[in-house]
């Protein structure tokens, strides 16, 4: 059989790791592995690479994608979707493999309907993809927000300062929680539950007053603080480019509090740099699932790990959903602001 891969959407460490699993799980079945060069915009210029044993290898214990990634939307028209079809069919290739989160897996849901066998495999850093315990990158970021946590705890500290961290998370607020939680953050403020400003400053002053003269703030990117948030660039998915809460949030803190505040927005750093072990072990794993199902000749399923185990679901579950914070742990989880 001829498997062709694709990634799609934001990069995040461990794709190299899906396709390494991709790769050697092909050749135990006497398979191909092509490679999609830019995600969807790969098959719509019919642009693909003879994935070899060495690109894998070599590739491994990199982040980011070696096949390069875009936010490419092959169905975002019918047009669209009759040259990615057409292209498709075009090259011989049996199935297509779309790594990818909400955005990726939705499109590529639609695809699949539409005449392409596809099989999904989760990604994203956000970790909001529905259906599934596991979208590879999330752990690596979390891990990093942890680490920049700390490092600002030192720094707050010395100049008895507000520090406010935005981190990504567009629709949730997954890498906040876990992320602010794992370093030891103050107070988390996600995109799920509308933010209390009133609370957040008592906070901030009792804090002070108790004698703890320095405070982290965590803010995922997606949340809103006022009505005059504006955000101009749209992507082909209707997403704007967010950025930029958390400098408003300090503005606010120092404002209300008289406390000298500062904001970072960690920003792409979340994406970059290698992976974790969790987020290497994971994508082989399921990608070798994902071969014995082409084997099978299985298609339009997305593999997942739930409940502690790999199994397929159908792509339609991931389509057109977002996987919150439920609010009830949010809550609970507040018990730890201090
Ligand atoms: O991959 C998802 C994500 O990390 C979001 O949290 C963030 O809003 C977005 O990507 C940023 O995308 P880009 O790199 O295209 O600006």
């Amino acid at each position: 059989m001829k498997v062709a891969v694709l990634t799609g959407g934001g990069d995040a460490p461990g794709l190299n790791a899906y396709i390494k699993g991709l790769y050697f799980s092909c050749k135990k079945e006497g398979f191909q592995l092509y490679g999609y060069l830019d995600g969807w915009k790969g098959v719509l210029e019919n642009k693909y690479i003879l994935i070899e044993e060495n690109d894998v290898v070599n590739n491994f214990h990199q982040g980011g994608t070696f096949i390069g990634s875009s936010r490419t939307n092959p169905a975002k028209d019918k047009q669209t979707m009759d040259k990615a079809i057409e292209n498709f069919k075009s090259t011989g290739f049996d199935v297509l493999v779309a790594i990818g989160g909400e955005d990726t897996i939705g499109a590529s849901s639609k695809m699949h309907k539409a005449g392409i066998p596809v099989i999904g495999l989760p990604k994203t850093i956000d970790y909001d993809l529905e259906g599934t315990d596991f979208t590879v990158g999330f752990n690596t970021a979390i891990n990093i927000v942890m680490e920049s946590v700390e490092r600002l705890i030192t720094t707050a500290k010395s100049h008895k300062r507000v520090l406010v961290l935005e981190v990504m998370g567009r629709h949730a607020g997954w890498i906040a929680l876990y992320g602010g939680l794992a370093g030891g953050a103050n107070y988390i403020l996600i995109p799920e539950e509308e933010p209390d400003i009133d609370e957040l400053i008592e906070f901030i002053k009792n804090r002070y007053e108790k004698g703890q003269k320095y405070a982290i703030i965590v803010v995922a990117e997606g949340v809103k603080i006022s009505e005059s948030q504006k955000y101009e660039v749209v992507d082909e998915y209707g997403h704007v480019k967010l950025g930029g809460v958390g400098e408003l949030v300090a503005k606010i803190i120092e404002d209300k509090t008289k406390i000298t505040t500062r904001a970072v927005n960690l920003g792409h750093i979340q994406r970059g740099g290698p992976a974790t072990s969790y987020d290497r072990i994971y994508p082989l794993m399921i990608a070798n699932k994902a071969i014995n199902l082409i084997k099978q000749k299985e298609f339009g399923k997305l593999v997942v790990l739930k409940e502690g185990k790999i199994e397929a679901i159908d792509l339609s579950i991931a389509e057109g959903k977002i996987k919150k914070v439920p609010i009830e742990l949010y809550k609970q989880m507040k018990v730890y602001f201090h």
